[in-house]
């Protein structure tokens, strides 16, 4: 089972003045089948995590590790990372002018798997997986985030997610613009590929609401650039209750 360690994470970035550190010593262990929570107030250094893990050059890596059974995550390019089994879903996509999604698809299965899918059980494969979105068919030929509403941006993620089927998925803010329906059909998916066993989660989340519909088995708590509490589902409800405040005034709780 591929097992994604981030030990002692420090992070900063540039600002006009000098560099700001953001993630002060990170230390999270997630193996492949786990489901993980991490949630926190707005601010506290949540998507920099995911984009640091990402590769995202604009996130400086002053000191700690991340690892992949092993091999250093931070060390491999962004493509050596999606072929090492990682899939990381930004909470603010990127567009692909002049790329349809039907061809950004089968180029990324291509670089993952190293040779082109089989066009024929690739359009099934698709097809099915669209289906079970409630995505229409017309949509594999609009190009890749150029209009799509927050709803089918978090669709499209979730079709890379179920088509790439990665070892470890990041999910930045998935729940966040979607209405109840769009909700329902994005978490549905996640839990089909979780389903399988063969995929760790990162899910990253400000509100409790997509935890109705994904159980996570553990739910760390982020604040101030690190992770301050660590417990089960009921630490989810618990901070459903009572809201950040706790670790936010006076100082995070250790
Ligand atoms: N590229 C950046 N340049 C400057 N400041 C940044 C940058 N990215 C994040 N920050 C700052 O780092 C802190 C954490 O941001 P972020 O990781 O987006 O938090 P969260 O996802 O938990 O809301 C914020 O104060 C934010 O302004
Ligand atoms: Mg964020």
């Amino acid at each position: 089972m591929a097992t994604l360690e981030i030990r002692d994470l420090h992070v900063s970035v540039d600002v006009e003045n000098g560099t700001k550190e953001i993630l002060k010593g990170v230390d999270l262990t997630v193996k492949q089948g786990e489901t993980h929570a991490i949630m926190g107030p707005n601010g506290s250094g949540k998507s920099t995590l995911a984009y640091s893990i990402a590769g995202h050059p604009k996130y400086t890596i002053t000191s700690g590790t991340v690892t992949l059974d092993g091999e250093d995550v931070l060390e491999m390019s962004v493509d050596e990372r999606a072929r090492a089994g990682m899939f990381l879903a930004m909470q603010y996509p990127v567009e692909v002018p002049g790329v349809s999604v039907s061809n950004f698809l089968r180029t990324s299965a291509t670089a993952l798997r190293g040779e082109a899918p089989k066009l024929r059980t690739w359009v099934k494969e698709v097809k099915s997986a669209m289906e079970q979105l409630q995505m229409d068919p017309t949509f594999a030929e609009r190009n890749v985030n150029e209009g799509f509403s927050g709803g089918e941006k978090k669709r499209h993620e979730i079709l890379q997610m179920e088509l790439m089927k990665p070892k470890i998925a990041i999910l930045d803010e998935t729940d966040s613009g979607l209405d109840v329906d769009a909700l329902r059909q994005v978490s549905d998916g996640v839990n089909r590929v979780r389903g399988t066993g063969e995929v760790g989660t990162l899910l990253i989340t400000h509100y409790t609401r997509i935890l109705r519909y994904i159980k996570p088995d553990f739910v760390h708590v982020f604040s101030a650039g690190r992770i301050v509490e660590s417990g089960g589902p009921e630490l989810a409800d618990q901070l459903e209750a009572e809201g950040y405040e706790k670790y936010t005034k006076g100082g995070a709780a250790a």
